[in-house]
């Protein structure tokens, strides 16, 4: 191992990290910070890196990338893991890691390193994606083979080497952030059992302090956000216009026990203001647009996905199938959606689209009902006619089978039960 290219977040843990890879492995160290937005570039990053040793300090504005080519897929496939996350962090890694291989080649490294622990999803992540776009280049985490210091260790070891070290207060959390999410766990949100203090959170407001409700209108192109309110909008400014309003109005709040990959389950509290109000818009939307069939199927999709990208397998041919299959469903899934934010909650108000296959003439109660009632009959007569044949043939199959009852034992002797008769008329 001669070069390194580090992922640097310009934190603490990976200043010291490049100081640490240099004396431990006597190597040449390249960092990587890559700009995924919600303020996860931090000021005067490059300086910190020399200032730690770094031979060159790269910096990537890859935001738009992000949003285009990793946030839309998944809102796209409502890729959500284990029904929860939006998987913000999950989704930022395959991109990191893309830009490490990509740095490492141009600078010849022979390697490429990540501030991860051993016990985490992230490792996974960076580790198989980096492998499947560059079998040839070598992983490191500092981490997990010795860098093992305290906060305080860390500070003085810093100081010692004259490395700057970002100014901020020590959090009492883990805390990863972009602008698709904010992840944060660890400290007093180990028990699960504790209500998340409000230092907890950073983007949202307390919903009970929430302003009065308002609406948004999202309109939708084959499946992607492209306008709020009437106004066309670029993707990243998109996203943070509703972080904004989401966070004001207490909206993204998530607190939530996972399964991590390597087997632990662990609490996050996740914040995803713009995330929660598009996933509810893009899935009222589809409900409008995607015929029952391919709603059901989509949800199978949307699940295998969601599990993929949590496992860091973005770069799969499963996922990259998947996500082909989910672009093309996509094409009809245009239209506006109405959300209202009101105090903590995003509640879909109102759906149009030119693509609808939705029928006031079929679903009216009111005059100018087109559906035929009398060929109900027959619709039911077949429909039911497996069921019928079933309990006929099969009778109460819970007695065959030694159940305590069966569908057919009276209830009535059992259930509250009133009978009125009419009065006998006067004689
Ligand atoms: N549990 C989430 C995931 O695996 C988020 C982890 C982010 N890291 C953190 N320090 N909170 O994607």
């Amino acid at each position: 191992m001669n070069k390194v290219v580090l992922a640097y977040s310009g934190g603490l843990d990976t200043s010291v990290a490049v100081a640490w890879l240099r004396e431990q492995f006597g190597v040449e160290v390249v960092t990587l910070t890559v700009d995924l937005g919600g303020g996860s570039l931090r000021q005067g990053v490059e300086a910190r890196a020399i200032s730690a040793g770094a031979s060159r300090a790269y910096v990537v504005d890859a935001r738009e990338r992000f949003v285009t080519d990793f946030v839309w897929p998944h809102l796209q496939a409502n890729a959500v893991y284990q029904g929860a996350y939006p998987l913000a962090t999950a989704l930022a890694r395959p991109l990191i890691a893309q830009l490490l291989v990509e740095v490492a080649k141009r600078e010849g490294a022979d390697a490429v390193a990540h501030g991860c622990t051993g016990k985490g999803n992230d490792q996974v992540r960076f580790d198989v994606a980096t492998h499947a776009l560059d079998p040839g280049l070598e992983v490191v985490a500092p981490m997990r083979v010795g860098m093992g210091l305290t906060r305080d260790q860390e500070i003085d070891y810093a100081a010692e080497r004259g490395i700057e070290i970002p100014i901020t207060k020590a959090s009492p959390y883990s805390i990863d952030v972009n602008l698709w999410g904010r992840s944060c766990e660890t400290g007093v949100l180990e028990d699960p059992w504790v209500t998340p203090p409000a230092d907890a959170y950073e983007w949202t407001v307390a919903p009970s302090d929430a302003p009065d409700p308002i609406d948004v209108l999202i309109e939708f192109e084959g499946g992607i956000p492209v306008g709020l309110d009437g106004e066309r909008i670029p993707p990243v400014e998109l996203v943070e216009r509703l972080h904004t309003l989401g966070g004001t109005h207490g909206v993204g709040r998530i607190d939530h026990v996972e399964d991590r990959l390597v087997g632990i389950k662990s609490r996050e509290i996740y914040e995803t203001p713009a995330a929660t109000i598009l996933h509810a818009a893009h899935r009222a939307l589809e409900g409008l647009t995607l015929s029952r069939d391919t709603l059901r199927f989509n949800r199978f999709v949307a699940d295998e996905l969601a599990r993929l990208i949590y496992d860091g397998l973005w770069f799969s041919a499963l996922s990259r199938d998947l996500r082909a299959y989910v672009a093309s469903s996509q094409r009809v899934v245009s239209g506006e959606i109405r959300v209202r934010l009101d105090h903590g909650s995003a509640i879909v108000v109102g759906r149009r689209s030119p693509l609808s296959l939705y029928d006031k003439s079929l679903a009216t109660y009111d005059e100018g009902d087109a559906f035929d009632h009398a060929s109900a009959v027959g619709f039911i007569e077949i429909f039911g006619l497996p069921l019928r044949v079933e309990a006929a043939r099969h009778g109460a199959v819970g007695k065959h089978h030694g159940a305590a009852w069966a569908w057919t034992d009276p209830l009535l002797a059992d259930l509250p039960t009133t009978v009125t008769d009419p009065k006998p008329a006067a004689v």
